[in-house]
Order: structure tokens, then C-alpha cells, then sequence
């Protein structure tokens, strides 16, 4: 069976940079679009022009250094102003696309346009005409389409189809769906709407209670051709959907039949890049792009790991381009990890002398978090091995033919 290619939105220089204190310049933003466009993003969803006279020339500038075949998307409202300054912002891209569209739930309709749904679909369908005056490739947003219900999400679709929408986007803008119903709304409208196959279909989702990928993944796996995302998930409150999650779990699941065309191997400097720029701090704990991510710390599971790897991993770490796991020494590691963290610094214990050093090691571990590579060399002064008994061997690791000498 043909792979089917998962097209991927990155929106961090839109709803990434929507968060309180992570404003970016232009010249960051540019730098960030061009690290993006050798990932291999499909679209970079640059800004949001009206917002701001310097988000506006963000993506002006961003669309004049992106050369090649990635899309360069622009956020509008549904109001003629917004669709305007997008499609002027877009004047330099090669492959220019507004993303216009309007709220559809009831909540929204009833308390943000004080509308009704019929007024609503008038709008969605003259904001998607006015945009096709500016370019060809228009996005429709329904938000908070999670909230929205399906039959009338349907006839906002068939309608903005009908007037020229390439892509359609089902925002769950609260974070609001489980990942069945997610997925169910994306195949209600794969199986309901007129023209549903002509266009892309995309999901994004919000974080706010911890399932964004798992619902963007249930809306690919229900028929979406789009992801967007953000690096590192950052985001509206809780956030959207992270790029790298969504990219290694296609990655990891070949049975799924699905790729993307991400240098996964640019992941780990692309997320490093976004944190530096926008001063978000990565949490130690996040999936793929965390600093604990490839780290082991307890003994069970370092040994295991210094066996073979894969005991308790189950992604490759040089896939995200990390050159190797992390074994980091604590009061809960064991004699295999110490063993092989002197032995990555060049000496080579015999059993006695890893027993000795190891009752010392353990009595600096309980005083500290981590042990570094500067104790260990003081840890094996204290041990004072130069004895028959207890040697301690150097070994030149400079060759890959490791000699050995005793000290
Ligand atoms: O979450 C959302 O609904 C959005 C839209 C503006 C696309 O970010
Ligand atoms: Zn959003």
C-alpha cells in the first residue's frame, strides 16, 4: 500500500509567538522561517500582518528569504482590512496563502459576533472570495471548530469549498475534544461535505488538556492531510500540537502508512534554535526535545541501556540529531553506569577498585543531584588505587584501538 504524505504547518511565528514573553523580531523570526524551511516544513504560517506594523514586515521579509517551494502563509480575520494587509504582506512569496476564517460554535457566534449561524456562513463565504482576489491558495479556519457541531461545520465547509477554499482547517481552539471525537468530526466531514476530496483537510489542536497530538493523530489517521503545529508545542495557553511529537510518532509508526517530508535529524537544533529566540525554557521532561529525554539516571535502567540501547529507548536518539543518550550519575545508578562513565573518560576499573570507588561515589551522590566528570576524577584520587590490589588502568580512547596502560 502507497504511503500517504502528512503535509506539516508550523504556525511557531504565529500562535507559537502568540504566548505572553515570547515576542520575536523580524531578524529572529527570519532566522527561525529559514531553519524551518530546511526541516522541511511544508507551510510556514509567518504572522499575523494586521496585528502589527512589524509583524506585518516579519512577513514580508520571511517571504522575501524563503526561495523555494514552501508555502508562506499569512492570518486574517474575516474582515476585508485583515485580508488586505495578508495579501499585501505576501507580495514577494513564491507560494503565497492567506489564512482567513471566522468563529462557527455557538458560543462564539452567539458571544463574540452577538450573529447568527446564517450570517456567519455569509461571512466565511466573502471572506474566502475576498481573499482569492489576493492569491490562489486560500485557507479557511472554522474556529473553534471543536465546540462546533458537526452538521454545521459541514455546511460552513461545503460552502467555502463551493467559493474557492483550498485548504480547510478544524481548529479544537479550547482543547476541548477527545481524540475519538476529534477524529470523528474530521470523518463526518470526509464522508458528508460536497467537495471534501478536492482540498486539504487540517487539523490543530490545542493542548489545554494534554491531547493535542493525540488529537491531531486521530484526525490524520481519520483522513486529515495537514498537521499544524508549533516547535516544542508552545502556544496559546497550554499550547498547540508539537511539531516534533506529531513528526516522530508518523516516523515510529510505519504500520500507520504515513510519512512526512521533516529532516528529523534537524529537530533537536530547530527546537534549541526556538527555545533560545523566544526565551521559552524546553521542559526537562518534554518528549524528544527535553534534556531527560535521552537521559538515564537510574541504575536498572543504565545498565540496560549500556547493554543495548534500545532496552529503554525506543527512539534513536541520532534520529532527532542528539549524538548519543545521556548517562547521568546520581545516588540511583549503579556500579555498570559509574563503570562506564570512567570508562568514557579513559580509565578502566578492575572489579576491586569500582567497589572501592563506588562506596566513596555514593557517599558524594547522596550530597549532590549529579555527579560530574571533575568529581569522578577527584572521587579516584580519594580512592588512592595506586596498590596491587586495586588498579586503575588509563586507556587512550584517542584510536579506535584502545591501549591500556596502567597508573
Ligand atoms: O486555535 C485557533 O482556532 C487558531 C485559528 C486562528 C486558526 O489559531
Ligand atoms: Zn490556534
Amino acid at each position: 500500500m502507497e504511503k500517504k504524505r502528512i503535509q506539516i504547518l508550523d504556525t511557531t511565528l504565529r500562535d507559537g509567538e502568540q504566548v505572553p514573553g515570547c515576542k520575536l523580531n523580524t531578524k529572529e523570526k527570519v532566522r527561525i522561517a529559514k531553519k524551518l524551511d530546511s526541516l522541511g516544513v511544508d507551510v510556514i504560517e509567518a504572522g499575523f500582518p494586521t496585528s502589527s506594523p512589524g509583524d506585518y514586515k516579519s512577513v514580508q521579509e520571511i517571504c522575501k528569504s524563503i526561495s523555494h517551494t514552501t508555502v508562506i502563509c499569512a492570518l486574517s480575520r474575516a474582515v476585508e482590512k485583515d485580508i488586505e494587509v495578508a495579501g499585501s504582506a505576501l507580495k514577494y512569496a513564491k507560494r503565497p496563502r492567506i489564512h482567513t476564517g471566522i468563529g462557527t460554535s455557538n458560543c462564539h457566534i452567539r458571544y463574540k459576533f452577538n450573529s447568527t449561524p446564517e450570517k456567519i456562513i455569509e461571512r466565511a463565504i466573502y471572506a474566502v472570495k475576498y481573499a482569492k482576489r489576493f492569491v490562489e491558495d486560500v485557507e479557511f479556519y472554522a474556529e473553534d471548530a471543536g465546540r462546533t457541531e458537526n452538521e454545521f461545520l459541514a455546511k460552513v465547509c461545503e460552502n467555502v469549498i463551493k467559493n474557492g477554499a483550498t485548504v480547510i482547517n478544524i481548529p479544537d481552539t479550547t482543547g476541548y475534544c477527545l481524540p475519538e471525537e476529534y477524529g470523528n468530526k474530521i470523518r463526518f466531514l470526509k464522508e458528508n461535505v460536497k467537495g471534501i476530496h478536492k482540498i486539504i483537510l487540517s487539523t490543530h489542536c490545542h493542548n489545554d488538556l494534554g491531547l493535542a497530538t493525540a488529537n491531531s493523530l486521530s484526525g490524520i489517521m481519520s483522513g486529515a492531510e495537514q498537521v499544524e503545529c508549533t516547535m516544542n508545542g508552545i502556544g496559546e495557553r497550554a499550547g498547540n500540537t508539537s511539531l516534533e511529537e506529531i513528526v516522530m510518532i508518523i516516523k515510529q509508526n510505519s504500520h500507520l502508512n504515513l510519512f512526512t517530508n521533516i529532516n528529523t535529524k534537524l529537530i533537536s537544533s530547530t527546537s534549541t534554535l526556538v527555545s533560545e529566540c523566544t526565551g521559552m525554557k524546553v521542559q526537562a521532561n518534554k518528549a524528544i526535545v527535553g534534556i531527560n529525554a535521552f537521559s538515564h539516571s537510574s541504575g536498572i535502567h543504565q545498565d540496560g541501556v549500556i547493554k543495548k540501547r534500545e532496552t529503554y529507548e525506543s527512539i534513536n536518539p541520532e534520529d532527532v540529531g542528539i549524538d548519543q543518550s545521556s548517562i547521568i550519575l546520581t545516588a540511583r545508578s549503579g556500579r555498570a553506569a559509574l563503570a562506564y562513565r570512567y570508562n568514557k573518560l579513559g580509565y578502566l576499573l578492575n572489579k576491586h577498585s569500582l567497589d572501592l570507588v563506588y562506596s566513596i561515589f555514593l557517599k558524594y551522590a547522596d550530597e549532590k543531584k549529579e555527579i560530574s566528570d571533575m568529581e569522578l576524577k577527584i572521587i579516584l584520587k580519594k580512592a588512592n588505587l595506586n596498590n596491587n590490589k586495586n588498579k586503575v588502568l588509563h586507556i587512550n580512547t584517542n584510536n579506535s584501538s584502545i591501549r591500556i596502560n596502567v597508573v
